[in-house]
């Protein structure tokens, strides 16, 4: 009976500290087949983030600390109605494994772990540098429409699944493909689907080049038919408002060239490619 207790209070002690983790070993649930893309989209200084809010895991995010944004967010797709967060959270992991793996508003920090807003800035984009765009404004890789429970939607409002986007493409062809698109091929899955959204890394950037701003935002998604394995995928310049729909091995090669470190492999060999 001791040793349980003796335990269970380790684990919680565990629970509340995040781990120093070079994999998603903690939430490999949000890839189909438990397989995450393979490390040809691994930026130099990477952070491997189990979304974390009100004691629950939400989906998982690769996070490029260099340009303080995802490089991309691995979700499933639950679409729903609800309330748009008006506040926003970042991640406190990021700042060490000292620090709680929750996602937490900066004030909260500020206020009670003795932080500054300087130290959380260092590592990932802070409210600030997304106050004073032009053109640009936050874009969700994981959106909240693709959620269904007050928790899940509130858990995609963290800068780590951010990225600076075209404010036109964000509200006109890209949501257009998130609410309709989306939908639409999807009526046919059963089981789940399973989707990888990231941002390719431009030669651009705000807040005084602290936050890359991506030249292309892309999407992929993979579930079970009755009769087959399906899978589709899109791309949009970050400058325009016009999404391409593209097949999964044509957004594959397209982002292997983008990227240009090797072949990019986005979901396990049972997605189709064409
Ligand atoms: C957190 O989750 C619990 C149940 O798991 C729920 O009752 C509560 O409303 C949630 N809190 C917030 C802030 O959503
Ligand atoms: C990470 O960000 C840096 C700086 O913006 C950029 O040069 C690099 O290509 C990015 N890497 C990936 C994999 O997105
Ligand atoms: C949205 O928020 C309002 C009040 O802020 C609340 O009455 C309503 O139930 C919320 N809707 C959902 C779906 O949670
Ligand atoms: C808060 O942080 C500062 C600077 O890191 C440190 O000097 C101080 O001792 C800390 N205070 C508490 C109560 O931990
Ligand atoms: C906001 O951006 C403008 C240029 O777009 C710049 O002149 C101004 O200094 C910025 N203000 C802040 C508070 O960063
Ligand atoms: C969702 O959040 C809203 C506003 O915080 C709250 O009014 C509502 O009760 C919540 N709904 C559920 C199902 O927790
Ligand atoms: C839905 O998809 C079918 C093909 O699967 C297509 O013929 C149809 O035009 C689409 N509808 C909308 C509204 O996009
Ligand atoms: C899949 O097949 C089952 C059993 O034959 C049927 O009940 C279900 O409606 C089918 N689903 C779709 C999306 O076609
Ligand atoms: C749905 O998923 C469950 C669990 O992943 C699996 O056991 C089941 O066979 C799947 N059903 C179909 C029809 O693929
Ligand atoms: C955003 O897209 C619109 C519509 O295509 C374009 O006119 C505008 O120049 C773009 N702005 C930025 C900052 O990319
Ligand atoms: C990738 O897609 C973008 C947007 O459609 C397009 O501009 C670009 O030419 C494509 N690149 C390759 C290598 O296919
Ligand atoms: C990524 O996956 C592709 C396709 O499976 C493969 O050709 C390539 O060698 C892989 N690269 C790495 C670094 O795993």
């Amino acid at each position: 009976m001791l040793w349980l207790l003796l335990q269970v209070w380790i684990s919680c002690l565990w629970m509340g500290r995040s781990e120093v983790v070079t994999s998603f070993a903690s939430c490999p649930q949000f890839f189909y087949q438990n397989t995450p893309p393979n490390n040809t989209l691994l930026p130099q200084s990477p952070a491997w983030i189990c979304q974390y809010y009100n004691k629950s895991y939400y989906y998982a995010t690769l996070y490029n600390i260099t340009g303080r944004i995802p490089v991309y967010s691995a979700y499933i797709y639950q679409p729903g109605t609800g309330n748009r967060s008006q506040t926003w959270m970042v991640e406190p992991q990021l700042m060490g494994p000292t620090y709680p793996m929750e996602m937490l508003t900066e004030s909260t920090l500020t206020t009670y772990y003795n932080v500054t807003l300087q130290q959380i800035s260092q590592n990932q984009a802070v409210n600030s540098d997304y106050t004073n765009l032009t053109g640009l404004n936050r874009g969700h890789l994981n959106p909240n429409g693709h959620h269904n429970t007050n928790d899940s939607r509130m858990a995609t409002f963290t800068l780590t699944n951010i990225v600076p986007q075209n404010i036109t493409l964000n509200g006109g062809a890209w949501n257009d493909y998130e609410q309709k698109t989306m939908k639409n091929k999807t009526q046919n899955c059963i089981n789940k689907t399973y989707v990888i959204t990231g941002a390719v890394p431009g030669n651009r950037s705000v807040s005084n080049g602290r936050v890359n701003v991506p030249s292309h935002i892309w999407s992929s998604a993979c579930c079970r038919t009755n009769t087959t394995m399906k899978a589709w995928a899109a791309i949009a310049l970050n400058n325009q408002n016009r999404v391409t729909l593209l097949n999964l091995g044509q957004l594959e090669a397209n982002l292997t060239q983008l990227y240009g470190k090797g072949n990019v492999s986005l979901f396990h060999k049972d997605c189709p490619r064409k």
